[in-house]
């Protein structure tokens, strides 16, 4: 296609140019209902999955219809989804923090209305477009991130494991009938962007293998001290090797101390590790960010390694839906899966969920690890 200019002067490039003027501000795009009752909202009612109810101080009411998006999402899909909000909704809309999509209108028969046009949208084949879902004791969408499609870390793939996993989990995402919300999140390294660190079921991208090094390019892609610097167990240091006859500034990674973390190539080109045999997924259980009863929780390692078997990772889908199981059978009314399995004790969490306890699950990472094993003799057999 033939260049065409937006006007920018690369001979000129700080002529005109615009700078620091944030995000447009939120109440430029309020529903008008919104506007009008903001900071007088009274209660509200979930009244059925996907569609709540919020009623003002005015008497005024608002319906919110909920559907699940890619979040990763074409020019044509947003098109798709500003026709939606043309159509029924005076063109309003909103994104929630975990990238479903929120259409307003105001009576419960527009709702309902609403919800049954959008799954009635399917893709081609087959899949619905905006499912409605994602409220109350349920699984709502996976907050994930950029994985195979546009990172250079990454140890799996984010778009497709949330795909298999929502497939697998989807019942849950239209229905409300688990004790409590499960919060579901994924990231594609241990850089954990998103919120896999404090979620109910995490999804983790973890390599097997300690980095490969290009001596001859590293001194001159990177700056070594970083590199040094960079990693958390202290297993490299800088070295000098000579190849041809040519010595080269480089480092050493000394294998038996090296985790795999991956942060030395973050900091450093020269220093690759993926590997499509050593790369896979971790499941962790367990976080929460509310307050709610118990106070906001880390999630813990409870598979330390399933294949990426692509497309589908079949492996990591089971193990999730195991752990589903076992919770909405075990766990009381409220009780988050954290929760839950802190109640009845971890053991018992790996024999009901029918897992493997394996040595790569015992924190073995400086004094903190100490506190994470048994300090008395309470446990069950
Ligand atoms: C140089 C470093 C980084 C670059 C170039 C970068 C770039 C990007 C890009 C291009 C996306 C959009 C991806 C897509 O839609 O496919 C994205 C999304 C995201 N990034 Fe980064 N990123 C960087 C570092 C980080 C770090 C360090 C974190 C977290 C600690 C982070 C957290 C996220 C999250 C959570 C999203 C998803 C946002 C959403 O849900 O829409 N990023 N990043
Ligand atoms: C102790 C530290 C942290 C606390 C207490 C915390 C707390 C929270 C809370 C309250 C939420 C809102 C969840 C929701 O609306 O459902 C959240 C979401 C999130 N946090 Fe954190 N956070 C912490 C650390 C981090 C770090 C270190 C990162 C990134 C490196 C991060 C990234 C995110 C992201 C991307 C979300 C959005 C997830 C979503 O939409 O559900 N958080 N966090
Ligand atoms: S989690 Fe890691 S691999 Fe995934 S987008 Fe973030 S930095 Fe990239
Ligand atoms: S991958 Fe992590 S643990 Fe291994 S050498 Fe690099 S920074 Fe250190």
């Amino acid at each position: 296609m033939a260049f065409i200019s937006s006007g920018y002067n690369p001979e000129k490039p700080m002529e005109n140019r615009i700078t620091d003027i944030g995000p447009q501000h939120f109440t430029e795009f309020l529903q008008p209902v919104i506007k009008k009752n903001f900071g007088k909202w009274l209660y509200h009612e979930i009244i059925e999955p996907g569609v709540l109810l919020h009623v003002a101080e005015s008497g005024d009411e608002v319906y919110t219809v909920r559907a699940g998006t890619a979040r990763l999402m074409s020019v044509t899909m947003i098109r798709e989804i500003c026709d939606v909000a043309d159509k029924f909704c005076d063109g309003y809309l909103r994104f929630t923090t975990r990238n479903n999509v929120e259409f307003m209108v105001e009576t419960k028969e527009e709702a309902l209305n609403l919800k049954k046009y959008l799954n009635e949208q399917k893709f081609e084949q087959g899949s619905y477009k905006l499912p409605v879902g994602g409220t109350g004791a349920g699984v709502s969408n996976i907050v994930h991130t950029q994985g195979w499609v546009h990172c250079h870390t990454p140890a799996t793939d984010a778009s497709g494991t949330v795909k298999a996993t929502m497939d697998a989990v989807f019942d849950h995402f239209t229905d409300m009938k688990l004790p409590a919300p499960v919060r579901i999140a994924m990231a594609c390294c241990l850089n954990m962007c998103g919120a896999v660190h404090c979620s109910d079921i995490a999804i983790l991208g973890v390599h097997r293998k300690p980095p490969m090094i290009d001596h001859q390019y590293l001194d001159n892609l990177c700056e070594i001290p970083l590199a040094v610097a960079s990693c958390p167990t202290g297993a490299i240091r800088p070295s000098k090797v000579e190849i041809e006859g040519t010595q080269y500034k480089t480092v050493a990674i000394k294998e038996e101390r090296c985790m795999f973390c991956g942060n030395c190539y973050t900091m450093c080109p020269s220093l690759p590790l993926s590997d499509s045999q050593g790369d896979g997924v971790a499941i962790m259980v367990g976080g929460k960010i509310s307050n709610r009863i118990t106070k906001p929780a880390f999630s813990k390692v409870v598979v330390p390694f399933l294949p990426n078997n692509t497309p589908r990772w079949p492996e990591m889908t089971e193990v999730i839906e195991k752990i589903l199981t076992a919770y909405s059978e075990g766990a009381n009314k409220y009780e988050r899966l954290g929760d839950w399995a802190n109640r009845i004790g971890w053991e018992r969490f790996f024999e009901v969920c029918d897992l493997e306890f394996s040595e790569h699950l015992i924190d073995d990472f400086r004094d903190p690890a100490y506190y994470t094993w048994r300090q008395t003799t309470q446990f069950k057999w």
